[in-house]
């Protein structure tokens, strides 16, 4: 079998034993083509297979951009360095939203409709009660997060767009009062109400870190670094999670059960639970002088263990979110002044595995996990709420897919096929028949 472009550019050539099988070829803007199989099998009575999607677009979108050779990413076309240097988070949400940054009166606007979201129903904290005290946050923010269906029915109308923007905007404005909400119960404090006056990421940190009976400081270097590791995560093309989102939305599902799916999704560990391995990692080095042990044991074909923070599906090249992650690293430990010797042995570690044979061989860089474990706990956030904030951020990133896939006329509800290696037909036996 081989596939062959069009010398057009816009069909493309499949050959399958003896046959040729003209296929259409899609240009994007950016980045490789892709071969339209969908009339394959009526065509050729054939299944295409691709465990883990690697070679798959499964939709088409204007959103973001990853070229994993090169190492860049872009909302919208914007790369992540300027937004994050330049941009707050709503003013990403914004732009993964509609398409464009806004202008000032569109951004006051915005922010002010988001603000008017931040609390949830009074009856929602008491199902909080439910989950045992040592619950994970992430399966709290799972329940939560769907439960939110049957307060907002006005939102399942998902074929009228005002109320897909308002889904919109109640997702983004209340998983930070969810989340805060979770790591409260967890230590067993009351939760704090949103304050309305404060910006996205100081209103977070407040409902998280504030108690009702002592006024809350916003720390302008930590609300800023949260702010920027918002905008890092806020989106990243047809990942995991984003790919159930749509694929659960696929069905017309309402979106907050889209969205609790994504977050299940999220919360595996070759996911979402990855910059706690990585910190972890850290911690177990400890000192700069145990390092060429680990790297060793990550070369060792025998060793399981890997470099976590380390390697990317996509990206072959440093992904350009770690670069930023480290910087923000660097002042927020400068700023909280807490013991840095894991981020010493980190950057020791990228040192020496850049200048490495294998893992410049195989093209193994430090991910966005590798510096921002070090930084949340710096934040004073506990491991397991690590990948609930990842969930808050890509919140944005999974409502803008979604709407993404409502609004393409061409959108089919999704179902895979499958190569099946199982029993052929046979006839049911009764039990006292059975050996
Ligand atoms: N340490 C040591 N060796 C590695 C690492 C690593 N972190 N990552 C990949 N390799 C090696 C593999 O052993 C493999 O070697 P081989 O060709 O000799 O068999 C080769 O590099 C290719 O690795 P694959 O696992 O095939 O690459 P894949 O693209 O499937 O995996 C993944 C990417 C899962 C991220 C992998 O690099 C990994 O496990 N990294 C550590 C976990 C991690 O940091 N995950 C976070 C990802 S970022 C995110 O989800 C936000």
């Amino acid at each position: 079998m081989d596939a062959k472009t069009g010398t057009d550019g816009k069909t493309g050539t499949l050959k399958i034993g003896n046959k040729n099988y003209e296929l259409p070829q899609y240009e994007g803007t950016v980045g490789p083509d892709v071969v339209d199989i969908s009339r394959l099998y009526d065509e050729a009575g054939l299944f295409t297979y691709d465990p883990g999607f690697t070679s798959t677009a499964s939709c088409e979108s204007k959103i973001t951009f990853i070229d994993g050779d090169e190492g860049i990413l872009l909302y919208r076309g914007y790369p992540i360095e300027q937004l994050a240097e330049h941009g707050d988070f709503l003013e990403t949400c914004y732009l993964l939203l509609y398409g464009e940054l806004p202008t000032v009166a569109e951004k006051l606007d915005f922010d002010r409709t988001v603000t008017r979201h931040t609390m949830i129903h009074e009856q929602m904290a008491r199902f909080y009660q439910g989950f045992r005290r040592d619950a994970h946050p992430m399966a709290v923010m799972v329940g939560c997060v769907g439960a939110l269906s049957s307060f907002y029915h006005d939102s399942a109308d998902i074929g009228d767009p005002r109320q897909r923007m308002i889904a919109s905007f109640r997702l983004i404005a209340k998983m930070p009062t969810i989340a805060a909400m979770a790591y409260k119960y967890t230590i067993g404090q009351p939760f704090m109400y949103p304050k309305n006056d404060l910006a996205y990421a100081s209103n977070f940190l407040r409902m998280c870190f504030g108690v009702p009976c002592e006024d809350y400081e916003v720390n302008p270097v930590l609300a800023r670094a949260m702010d920027r590791i918002f905008i890092l995560h806020a989106d990243h093309e047809q990942n995991a999670s984003t790919s159930t989102v749509r694929l659960a939305g696929s069905s017309a599902a309402n979106p907050f059960a889209c969205i609790a799916a994504g977050i299940a999704c999220l919360w595996g560990p070759a996911h979402g639970g990855a910059n706690e391995a990585a910190l972890k990692m850290l911690v177990e080095i400890g000192k700069p002088e145990r390092i060429p042990e680990y790297v060793r044991r990550a070369k060792d074909k025998n060793d399981p263990f890997r470099l976590m923070g380390f390697g990317h599906r996509v990206y072959r090249n440093y992904d350009p979110r770690a670069k930023i992650m480290q910087t923000t690293c660097h002042k927020v430990l400068a700023e909280t002044g807490a013991k840095d010797d894991l981020f010493e042995v980190a950057l020791e570690l990228e040192r020496i595995a850049l200048h490495d044979e294998y893992f410049i061989e195989k093209q193994l860089y430090p991910n966005i996990d590798f510096y921002s474990g070090i930084t949340l706990k710096a934040m004073g956030f506990p491991t397991t709420m690590f990948t609930v904030l990842f969930a808050l951020a890509r919140t944005v990133g999974w409502i803008a897919q979604w709407k993404e896939m409502i609004e393409d006329p061409s959108q089919k509800i999704g179902r895979p096929r499958q190569l099946y290696t199982g029993a052929t037909y046979r006839d049911y036996i009764p039990i006292d028949r059975r050996m």
